[in-house]
């Protein structure tokens, strides 16, 4: 395999999102958001782990692009953490916290790597949940006018943007299952919080494009490819209406086709949150879409579990390879979920703007030989590939993520960066994984 195979406009890089790395959660005026609050709150986050200081990459972002920079990897994914930048969620500026992305985006360009920014990887301020969160719909016009702020701010060196990373994960995980911050629950909450996702996700593009029309917009989803545990009908219809859940409802509004709710009645409940003329403001024609995707999922047939009747078949339980997220180390998945999402005529591009995989890595010698890892981005590209030469849309490969970092509720114990980090000194040691992709894009 040969980077020139994927051709030259093919976008090659790495993600990362701001609360994961940034640190300094409460520096220089900056406002607490959801997840500040969630991994202070006691039995949330794995080993009571938090991000006070994570990678340290608020202070840092110079070495860590000197990274970037030395592995090749043109085109470097971040997110703004929206409390940075407007420490209540809307009305007062936070100079400091404009100025840290104006540096790390002219940094980032003095070394000749383009910057992806994503306006929303799931920091809320709290302030704004304070006021209901995703579940109030003033939050279209809250995340607009922070929309708009960015694209002025910004935009003049901006040639790519995100508008939102994975609202399935979390509208699903934060206000439907609470495993993730704002930790509430139950339908009530998931379908507003669904719906103003969608609303938000669509304006924040029109404001994007029309402040500059020449900018690529997309926006990112979570999908998994998903298999019945047997070609039983019921196990079949189970996976069918999983992956409504998971693949087909926060993408199909946006491209114009509505909720799926004819084939997953439950979401019906959503229309109870929709005003007149919201299909029409719920779909946008993004520039591209995200697809961000880690394993397979095997779904069966479940009476207990409540409105889907489906559940998941855990891959501890079928004895398969396991990541150290307990993930199905499965990178073929990544081909099927090109060709699914390519079937949709509206798409016009896609970039993989999210893939990788956490392994028990282990500093031995002053190096990480990770050679799971390294054997998973191979192979998840020559499935790329594949589906590229059959005649896929896709033009971008992202890896997750450049530095280990913090996994959210999992806090720091699984490993995913290309990059080893100490957390104790903060000493970066590129990974094997880190040197291949270097050397390959070399
Ligand atoms: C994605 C998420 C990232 C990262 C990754 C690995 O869902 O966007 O922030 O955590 O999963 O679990």
């Amino acid at each position: 395999m040969n980077k020139d195979e994927f051709g030259k406009s093919f976008k090659w890089g790495v993600s990362t999102a701001a609360f994961q790395i940034e640190g300094s959660c409460s520096a220089e005026g900056k406002g607490p958001s959801i997840w500040d609050t969630f991994s202070s709150r006691k039995g949330k986050i794995l080993h009571g782990q938090h991000a006070r200081v994570a990678c340290d990459f608020y202070n840092r972002y110079e070495q860590d692009l000197d990274l970037v920079k030395a592995l090749h990897i043109g085109n470097f994914r971040f997110s703004f953490a929206w409390s940075r930048i407007l420490p209540e969620g809307k009305g007062t500026v936070n100079q400091k916290g404009l100025d840290f992305y104006n540096r790390l985006i002219d940094s980032s360009l003095e070394r000749g790597i383009n910057p992806w920014p994503t306006l929303y990887h799931w920091d809320l301020p709290q302030a704004l949940e304070d006021l209901g969160g995703w579940t109030n719909r003033d939050i279209v016009g809250w995340f607009s006018d922070y929309t708009d702020l960015c694209a002025r701010s910004f935009g003049d060196r901006i040639d790519h943007w995100m508008v939102m990373n994975e609202p399935m994960v979390f509208t699903g995980a934060g206000y439907f299952l609470g495993v993730h911050a704002p930790g509430k629950t139950g339908l009530k909450n998931f379908f507003p919080a669904v719906h103003h996702a969608v609303l938000s996700m669509a304006a924040g593009g029109r404001i994007l494009k029309s402040a500059n029309s020449q900018a690529e917009v997309g926006t990112t989803f979570s999908c998994s490819h998903i298999e019945p545990y047997s070609q039983k009908s019921w196990n079949v219809s189970a996976a069918k209406r999983a992956d409504v859940l998971f693949n087909r409802l926060m993408i199909e509004p946006v491209l114009g086709m509505g909720y799926p709710d004819e084939e997953l009645s439950i979401l019906k409940g959503i229309r109870k949150y929709m005003q007149a003329g919201d299909e029409d403001k719920m779909a946008f024609d993004f520039d591209f879409i995200g697809l961000q995707t880690y394993t397979r999922e095997i779904v069966r047939y479940s009476l207990l579990t409540p409105y889907l009747h489906a559940k998941l078949v855990k891959a501890e339980n079928r004895k398969v390879p396991l990541t150290t997220m307990k993930w199905e180390v499965y990178p073929e998945g990544i081909y099927s979920i090109i060709k699914k999402y390519s079937a949709y005529k509206q798409i016009k591009k896609i970039y993989i703007t999210e893939n990788g995989a956490a392994f028990p890595d282990e500093l031995r010698d002053g190096g990480v030989d990770d050679q799971e890892r390294l054997s998973f981005i191979q192979t998840s590209l020559q499935q790329l590939l594949k589906a590229k030469d059959e005649g896929c849309p896709v033009d971008g490969y992202f890896v997750w993520t450049l530095t280990d970092n913090f996994e959210w509720a999992e806090g720091y114990h699984p490993r995913f960066g290309l990059i080893h980090v100490d957390f104790n000194t903060q000493k970066r040691t590129i990974k094997s994984s880190g040197k291949w992709y270097g050397e390959f894009l070399k």
